[in-house]
């Protein structure tokens, strides 16, 4: 496996990974259907302004991983989202997008990096604060979802304040 800056070809492959996890209906926010087209169109324009985002591929050439840098509307702040189908969880990929993603901000003009997690998601979780993330706040309640259910989010964040040029 190894994580790579994504390409306008990764597009729709990057869109097909977001759909495959949130088919899952556990692990992040977005929820069925996802539009593989749109998010494809999305990723293109993303690649287009000049990147942030990310993706694994296994040693086929298979692309079963994302992360992308999303702006906030924040100056210097972006929020990562990633995700990594199942069959290919737990092999390092993870640590790999992170190393790929981290490396890219190092060289950013970004000083902050934050997320979301489910409070239960305790891969997550653990792979973040590798990472030096640290937990800034509980969303309480914060998000309805479809089948009715309510659910909150951990705020995490890292700074990046003094890392340019290390
Ligand atoms: C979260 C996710 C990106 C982690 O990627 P991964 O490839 O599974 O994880 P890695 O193999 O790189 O392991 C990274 C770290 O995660 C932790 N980890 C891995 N497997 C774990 C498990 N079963 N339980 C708890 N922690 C685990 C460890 O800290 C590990 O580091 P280490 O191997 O050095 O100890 C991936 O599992 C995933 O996409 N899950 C579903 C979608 C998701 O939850 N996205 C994040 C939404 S906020």
């Amino acid at each position: 496996m190894r994580a790579r800056p994504a390409t306008a070809d990764d597009a729709e492959a990057f869109g097909a990974v977001i759909a495959a996890v949130a088919a899952e209906g556990r692990w992040i926010a977005t929820e069925p259907p996802v539009d593989i087209s749109e998010r494809a169109a999305n990723v293109r324009n993303w690649v287009d302004r000049g990147g942030g985002i990310f993706v694994l591929e296994d040693d086929d050439g298979r692309v079963v991983g994302t992360l992308g840098l999303h702006p906030t509307g924040v100056r210097g702040v972006v929020s990562l989202g990633m995700c990594i189908v199942a069959d290919a969880r737990g092999r390092g990929g993870g640590r790999m997008l992170m190393d790929t993603a981290m490396a890219w901000l190092a060289d950013s003009d970004m000083h902050k990096v934050e997320l979301e997690v489910w409070p239960d998601n305790e891969r997550a979780i653990s792979l973040y604060e590798r990472y030096g993330f640290e937990v800034e706040g509980t969303r309480r309640d914060h998000y309805r979802r479809s089948d009715g259910s309510v659910r909150s989010s951990v705020i995490m964040a890292r700074l990046l304040t003094g890392e340019r040029g290390t």
